[in-house]
Order: C-alpha cells, then structure tokens, then sequence
C-alpha cells in the first residue's frame, strides 16, 4: 500500500469522479470497498443535485453531512423567528431554544445595525520621496474611480459602490510601504468579489499612471503594487444586540434574580479581564453565530477572522459581550462586526439555503445582520446561565447521551431504557457504557 503513496499523481483534476475514488481507494484504501460505499453512500440520488453541489469546489467526490436544527421562539424587535443552525455540537440548537424561549417571556432581544461599510486595501512598495506619491495620489485619484465605474454600474445605481480611496502612508510599521485604503456599500451582497474587482482595477490603473508620471520618471523609482483584497476586519460595519430586564425577573426554583445577576455580570467581567476566558467564552458566541451563518450560505472564515480580530482591537484579547446591573436593570449585549450577504456566493446556489432565507422570511443583509448578533447573544446567555448555576456538563452530556448510544450501536430498546435511567442520573461516558453493559449481560 505504502508504495503507492510515494507517487505523485498528475493531472488529478482532470479525472472524473468515478476514477478519483478508484485511484484513492487503490493508493490510501487498500481498495477497500466497505470504504468506498461510505464515499458513495453520501450520494444524492437526483443526478442534478448532486452535480450542483459537486460543481462548488474541485475534486468533489461526496457530500458531508452536518445537521440542520432550527431553534424557534427568538422574538427579536417585536417579531418572532424560528432561527436555521447548522452545527455538528449536540447542545447548540437546545440551548439557542431555551435563551429564545427565556427571553420570550422578558420582552425578546433588540438589536439595531450600527453601520455598514466594508473595506479593501492596495498594498504598496514605493521606496521614494513621500510628498512625490502623496501628490501622485492625489492627481490621479479621479483616474482611480473612474477606471471602475463600468465595475460598479449596477450596484452604484442600487445606492452602493466605492465610497471612498484614502492614501495612507505606512511607513512607521513597515519601510516603504503605502496603502489605498478603500471603503465601500455592498448592501445585500457581502460584497468580496465585487470589492476584489474594484481593488484590482484600482490597482492595475494606479501602476500604469505611475509609469509615465514625470516625478517617478525624474527620480527613477516607481510604486510597486504587492497585492490588492478586500480586508475582513470590518468594524465599520456593526450591529448591536441586547436583552435587558428587572433583575427579580431573573429568579428561578435554586437562586433569586439578584444573586444570579450579580454572578452573571461578574462572569462577564472575567472573560472581559482574562483572555484565556475570554477565548472559550466568544467561541460559545460563535457555536450560535457560525450555526446561523453556515445554514444562509455564508462565509464563516471571514465572520470568525473580523470578530475574533474586533475581540483585540484594544490591544488584548476580550469578551465580545457586555453586562451590567443598574437601578435594578440587568442588562446584556454585544457589539460585533459582521459582513454577511443574502443575495450571491451561496446564499443564491444552496438549495438549503434558499430553505433558511424563507424561514427567516427573506431578510435583507441588515436584517440578517441583526438575527446573527442575537443567535450569538442567545448562545452566551445560555452558556453562562449554565456555567453560573449547574455547570455545563449536565444539560450537554443529556444532549451528547444519543452520541454515546450511536457509538456503542444500541438498539432502540436499549435507547429508549438509557435514556429513563439517565433522566435522575448524572450521564458520564464511563455510566453510559457500564448501563448498557449490565443491560446486555
Ligand atoms: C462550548 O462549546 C461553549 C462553552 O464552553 C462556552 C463558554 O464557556 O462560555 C460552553
């Protein structure tokens, strides 16, 4: 087996799917066919389907299965969701359902977008005189915007488009270095590519002015563009969400509303302290805010790069969430930045996706901004409520309890029995194992 993988394989791309699976059954698989039928197995049965989804990326050769939940009851500015989550961790979705529900009952979250504005840069060498590019900048930035006017047609006459350039000089970071900082509206599109193309002309017509300017001909030494893309730090483009309420509205059967107030804000408190909390506290914010985001066919690397970057731009790493106690008030919310889309790149492409849009009942970009911001909230919420009072490990060894069932192949009488046993006891792998072991002895 051993032998064949010292092989490169050449024109791999240009085979079609049937022959890619042979060659990696014969080359890693020890042509196994019990492997091969797990590869095949994913298949959809409509030919036509499948070939969409084969034809997103390249060397497709299955599908891999996520689970789609959807976590009802999100009242959010006076109207009622039913939120789309794709995740593979078992306590998401019931968690993202019982902050929704919890809030239902305390007036729903609000959440307002703060701004929009994407950005892109052209990065620049010029190892020149400064006042010779500055001013080169400025003469030609009207050539600059004109070159993409054909580029920005469409989405200029739907209100959008370049909004400004800004020459930057970036030398005390890094010798010689320039920037064209671009900002940009994109409305209901997250705008990569379209920002990507403008950069690119941008770019190209910046290098081929350069070349026949007389002060860079004078001097002999010419901008050298690096690279030109769209940057996913975006805190220009940001919405708010939030939930508030009297603190005895916070009371439950084990603690009154004060005590759990007071213990939540100082959990909040440490994770805006402390980044090594603060890292597990925003990844819960992520498990509702990716769910979201990978169910409407968005790109959840850009989102989890700008939040993460956003959760440092004072320097060290914090919590994305806010909480505080006054007059009474326990107040929580977040602040992140979120560049999102409803219309191209998968949004339009994905079957399910479509399935997700009509659920949330089409919202726009802002609208769909503002319904991530809340399934982040929700999801923190949930967590620290947990953390706070039982700990986590009840509700999410109840939910992982079908996982360990699945891993031992019970049957559905031994589901069914385990899972009264484990209703009054503490689920631990270790019990799982040893109630189904007396149940089958
Ligand atoms: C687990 O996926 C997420 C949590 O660890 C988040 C947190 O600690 O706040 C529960």
């Amino acid at each position: 087996m051993l032998q064949y993988m010292s092989v490169p394989v050449s024109g791999f791309s240009k085979k079609n799917k049937d022959q890619k699976i042979a060659w990696l059954a014969e080359t890693y698989l020890n042509n196994d066919p019990s492997l091969v039928k797990i590869i095949t197995q994913y298949w959809n049965t409509d030919a036509d389907l499948q070939k969409l989804h084969d034809d997103f990326i390249e060397n497709t050769i299955s599908n891999y299965y996520l689970p789609m939940g959807v976590a009802p009851n999100f009242l959010i500015n006076d109207q009622l969701y039913t939120l789309p989550m794709v995740i593979e961790e078992s306590s998401v979705v019931a968690a993202a359902s019982n902050a929704a529900k919890f809030w239902l009952k305390r007036g729903g979250f609000k959440a307002e977008v703060l701004s929009t504005e994407k950005n892109g840069q052209v990065h620049i060498n010029f190892f020149g005189k400064e006042r010779t590019i500055a001013t080169f900048f400025s003469e030609v930035k009207p050539k600059l915007i004109e070159s993409i006017s054909e580029i920005q047609r469409s989405m200029k006459k739907r209100g959008g488009g370049l909004r400004d350039i800004v020459f930057l000089n970036s030398t005390e970071t890094l010798e010689g270095y320039y920037q064209l900082h671009c900002t940009f509206e994109t409305l209901d599109a997250m705008g990569a590519n379209f920002i990507n193309s403008c950069l690119e002309e941008i770019a190209k017509t910046f290098e081929l002015l350069a070349h026949s300017h007389a002060a860079f001909v004078n001097e002999n030494k010419f901008p050298e563009v690096v690279l030109s893309i769209l940057s996913n730090f975006v805190p220009e483009c940001l919405v708010r969400a939030e939930v508030r309420c009297p603190i005895d509205d916070l009371a439950n059967n084990d603690v009154d509303g004060r005590s759990f107030a007071t213990k939540f804000v100082r959990a909040v408190e440490i994770a805006k302290a402390e980044p090594r909390r603060a890292v597990t506290h925003n990844k819960g914010i992520m498990n509702g805010i990716d769910a979201v985001i990978v169910a409407t066919g968005n790109d959840f690397r850009a989102v989890e790069a700008g939040v993460h970057a956003y959760a440092s731009k004072e320097g060290t790493y914090t919590s994305l969430t806010n909480a505080s106690i006054e007059n009474d008030i326990f107040k929580f919310w977040i602040e992140i930045p979120l560049a999102l889309g409803t219309v191209g790149g998968l949004t339009s492409l994905h079957p399910l996706t479509k399935f997700a849009f009509s659920l949330l009942q089409k919202p726009n970009a802002k609208e769909l901004m503002k319904i991530v911001a809340v399934a982040g909230l929700a999801q923190n919420f949930a967590a620290i409520r947990s953390l706070v009072t039982t700990g986590i490990q009840k509700g999410h060894m109840k939910m992982h309890l079908m996982n360990i069932l699945n891993q031992l192949e019970a049957t559905s009488e031994e589901k069914e029995k385990t899972q009264i046993h484990f209703k009054e006891n503490p689920v631990s792998h270790s019990a799982v194992v040893n109630y189904i072991e007396n149940l089958r002895n």
